[in-house]
């Protein structure tokens, strides 16, 4: 299936309760032969308004790491695993992830990335189970590379851009980690 097919069909979706509280689905959005994918874990308030991953305040800390490290947000694809706001940002719940999450594999099987960022613990958790990995807490997988040679496809974890923003040391890591995913390329 192509990447707008898929898109098209977030839009519309109603498989899981959040479509009852979302404004609009957020199915993700860049570049059709991304390199790298990145992947948060599900849209706030901002992302839910406009239609569209990473707009707000951690949005804008992406876009900075990763044009400190000379990436362009308009060569990469982003997108959440959960594609509905959460009421009130909670965590998304465990059979929110099982139904969306199929949505996700599609993406990264029509986009083929060869680097797939994880941002936080719930992508990291979901895309290094599914290689086959351990999973590890995001305070020891941040910044390490997960080959998978089966899948060709490299996973790096970073820590989720909200987590950082009252986080000085966390900034700094980040900023660091953005710089690893550029070498990775
Ligand atoms: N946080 C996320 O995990 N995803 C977004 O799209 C925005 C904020
Ligand atoms: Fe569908 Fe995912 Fe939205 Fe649930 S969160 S309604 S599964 S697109």
């Amino acid at each position: 299936m192509d990447i707008e097919e898929i898109e098209e069909k977030i839009k519309k979706c109603t498989k899981c309760p959040l479509h009852e509280t979302r404004k609009n689905a957020v199915p993700g959005d860049g570049n059709r032969n991304a390199k790298i994918m990145f992947i948060g874990e599900a849209p706030g308030k901002n992302e839910d308004e406009v239609g569209r991953p990473f707009v707000g305040k951690a949005g804008q800390f992406l876009d900075f790491a990763m044009s400190n490290a000379g990436m362009k947000r308009e060569d990469v694809y982003i997108t959440n695993v959960v594609k509905c706001r959460p009421p009130k940002n909670r965590d998304p719940r465990e059979e929110e992830i099982k139904a969306c999450s199929p949505y996700l594999d599609e993406q990264i099987a029509a986009i083929k990335p060869k680097i797939l960022c994880t941002l936080g613990k719930f992508a990291t958790s979901y895309i290094l189970s599914s290689y086959g990995f351990e999973v590890e807490p995001i305070s020891r997988a941040h910044g390490k590379v997960y080959s998978s040679p089966v899948a060709m496809v490299k996973i790096i974890p970073m820590y989720h851009p909200a987590a950082t923003i009252y986080n000085p040391s966390l900034k700094e890591q980040f900023l660091r980690d953005m710089k690893a995913v550029k070498s990775a390329i």
